[in-house]
């Protein structure tokens, strides 16, 4: 315990004390005993077997946690542990209620071979067949590596604590006999490498009460399973609330960056804006706010980073973040301006194909109220996929700034009028000259509305009130998927 501290670290029992609300903690299978000597086990018998297990309430709901025990064994799985974390969730699926995992383990009981593998595989399918369910949280709060990280990786959200977390199949010694690269546990598989890197991590925190403190906040937008709606709370914030400051947000040259999260504060509750995936993949944003005491699922464009284009990293964290809220009931705002996917030799070798189409797919698919507020660019094949209205969005808006077309003026007019370009006395004149025709004719929302593709165009400050009666009228909105046993989402 002094090393567990001294490292930073809560213990295992101390880390579900401070998760839950006060006294509400019952544990299971507090009794269960590692395998004996004669059973193939090591000599100790440890009751629990280094894992606390139970269940307890998180602002009065019922959650299920398990806390690994680095103490006892390295808080390493075992067939008897594993067994207690098997038993709660399946508590958990019949009683519709989240599980968090607090993970602090050196993986599979090396003295227990195939037993203790089996053990993880046991969890797996549980994950699997809970996803979509019930909510499934992991942090991370010490080791976890190898075929450990499969677990948290299937859940919905993964949180890492700094400095004292790390996740990786295969550890440096490995990685350097192998492919003789020099690579530091932080680098490889640490708290800011997977949050900023990789995207496995979804959250970052400074410390254990810190990790704790945002699942307990994660929570308050979620509902206990997928029957549910999602917790509606009182708002303190008036739903007529208007923010003129909206109106000169968007810059008037179309090439200048602006702020998207600025838009998505001064429009939902409070200001309160709860960020998923900060700082994986900043061109887009996505994250969980109120309006009018609503959750809600933001997910926006950021003009601020790499201009909002999307690419492969942000259309899957995008498709990841819409699938979740379509799962849990939680209505979709969308806040577009995106000039296109990125292009690159870099990007399509990479499958931007592929993985583009995962975001399309998972907005498509997605049955939950959906809103879209275009504030300025809507490109080519992202104004399709990002919440158009011919992908089942309920409710299009759109700012005075919006351009709705094939593709931006520049771009359009060389395209179209190259021949006459090539043929100008003054090619340069000739352009300004077609970019700003082609600009009055195309990059605005009206062609759009014309059409019913955007449902109105609004003033900018008007955008929370706007929204708000949208919401409202979307409240008992139901919209099915043909029957199959799964779709194929292009993976
Ligand atoms: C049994 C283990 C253990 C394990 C640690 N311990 N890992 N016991 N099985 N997997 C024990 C140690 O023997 C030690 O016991 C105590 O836990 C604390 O470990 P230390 O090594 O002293 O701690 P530290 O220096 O902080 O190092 C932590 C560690 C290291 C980096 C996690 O322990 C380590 O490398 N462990 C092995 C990791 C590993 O390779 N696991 C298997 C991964 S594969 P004492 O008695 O001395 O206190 C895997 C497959 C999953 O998990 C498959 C799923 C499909």
């Amino acid at each position: 315990m002094a090393r567990q501290h001294k490292e930073g670290k809560l213990s295992a029992r101390e880390r579900i004390e401070f998760l839950l609300d006060e006294n509400s903690f019952e544990e299971t299978d507090k009794l269960v005993a590692g395998p004996s000597t004669e059973n193939g086990g090591d000599a100790q018998s440890i009751p629990g077997d280094g894992f606390v297990t139970g269940y307890g309430r998180v602002d009065g709901r019922l959650v299920y946690v398990f806390a690994q025990d680095f103490t006892v064994m390295g808080g390493s799985l075992s067939e008897a542990n594993a067994g207690k974390i098997c038993k709660i969730m399946d508590l958990a699926m019949k009683t519709g209620a989240p599980v968090i995992g607090l993970n602090d383990s050196g993986g599979a009981r090396i003295q227990e071979g195939v037993r203790s593998l089996a053990g993880y595989a046991d969890i797996f399918l549980r994950n699997t067949l809970a996803s979509g369910v019930i909510p499934q949280i992991s942090a991370i709060m010490g080791p976890c590596a190898g075929g450990a990280v499969y677990s948290p990786a299937i859940t919905d959200f993964v949180f890492m604590v700094e400095n004292t977390s790390y996740m990786f199949v295969t550890g440096p010694e490995v990685i350097k006999t192998v492919t003789h690269e020099d690579v530091t546990k932080e680098k490889l598989g640490g708290s800011m490498t997977h949050n900023s890197l990789s995207g496995v991590g979804h959250f970052i925190s400074e410390n254990d009460e810190d990790c704790l403190r945002m699942i307990r906040e994660l929570l308050s937008y979620l509902p206990q399973n997928n029957r549910e709606n999602p917790p509606r709370r009182r708002s303190t914030d008036p739903p007529s609330r208007m923010d003129s400051s909206l109106d000169s947000i968007v810059p008037p040259e179309s090439n200048q960056p602006y702020d998207i999260k600025d838009v998505i504060r001064s429009v939902v509750d409070n200001g309160d804006f709860f960020e998923v995936h900060e700082h994986w993949a900043q061109n887009l944003v996505v994250g969980f706010a109120r309006m009018d005491g609503r959750p809600i699922g933001v997910v926006a464009n950021q003009p601020a980073f790499l201009a909002g284009c999307l690419d492969i990293n942000s259309s899957v964290k995008g498709a990841r973040f819409v699938r979740f809220c379509d799962a849990f009931n939680i209505p979709l705002v969308t806040f577009e301006d995106v000039p296109g996917f990125l292009p690159g030799t870099e990007q399509e070798f990479g499958g931007i194909i592929r993985h583009g189409a995962k975001l399309l797919y998972a907005y498509a698919e997605a049955t939950v109220p959906k809103i879209t507020v275009i504030t300025r660019k809507a490109y080519g094949g992202a104004y399709c996929v990002m919440g158009s209205k011919h992908i089942r969005t309920d409710v299009n808006l759109a700012w005075p700034s919006a351009e709705i077309a094939v593709m931006g003026p520049e771009g359009a007019v060389n395209v179209v009028y190259r021949r006459e370009l090539a043929a100008a006395a003054d090619a340069d004149a000739a352009r300004t000259q077609k970019v700003e025709e082609y600009r009055e004719r195309f990059a605005n929302p009206f062609i759009a509305a014309e059409q019913g593709y955007i449902d109105d165009v609004i003033e900018p400050h008007e955008t929370r009130p706007r929204v708000i009666r949208a919401l409202e009228m979307l409240e008992n909105k139901v919209d099915s998927m043909p029957r199959k046993k799964h779709g194929n989402i292009p993976l």
